[in-house]
């Protein structure tokens, strides 16, 4: 019997057994990882940036004063790249909400009553609030003018900043 062969052949088994558990701990940890970021993803909103940067006033685009002129009348359109809704609220209001979803940051469309997102079914009144949906937030209301013919969000009005 040779004893000292027989412990390096056992030891050199234990630790082969240990490495391939620790292989086999890691591909799970892996796997177990790639499964969850998306439910993350899906489940945590997008950090919030201020969209009108340090001059604080921006075009809109796409949208003429003429197409929101009337009490009902909205429209999708953009300011500094970003995704815009202005409509002309029953009172006769010019109101702008940032058309970012609150949920997963997709634009979400204006469609008459209402205004609703593409992506998860994502539902907002026409004062932006969150009403049906995963959304967790209303809407960023922005503050929205008319100069020369032209369009300006000026400001953010919902949520307050710091
Ligand atoms: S991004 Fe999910 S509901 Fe709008």
């Amino acid at each position: 019997m040779n004893a000292p062969a027989d412990s390096k052949a056992a030891a050199r088994d234990s630790g082969g057994r240990r490495g391939f558990i620790a292989a086999i701990g890691g591909l799970s940890a892996l796997w177990l990882s790639g499964l969850l970021y998306p439910i993350y993803r899906y489940l945590s909103p997008p950090a919030e940036t201020n969209p009108l940067g340090k001059e604080g006033k921006l075009e809109v685009d796409k949208i003429t004063p003429a197409e929101v002129a009337r009490p009902g009348q909205g429209k999708n359109g953009g300011y500094g790249g970003r995704g815009l809704i202005v409509l002309r609220a029953a009172d006769g209001q010019l109101r702008a909400f940032d058309a970012k979803c609150s949920h997963a940051g997709c634009n979400v469309r204006f469609d008459g009553t209402r205004m609703a997102c593409p992506c998860h079914g994502g539902i907002y009144d026409l004062d932006g609030k969150n009403i049906a949906g995963p959304p967790p937030k209303p809407l960023t209301e922005l503050a929205v003018h008319e100069e020369n013919g032209r369009l300006f969000v000026t400001g953010i009005l919902r949520p307050k900043r710091s």
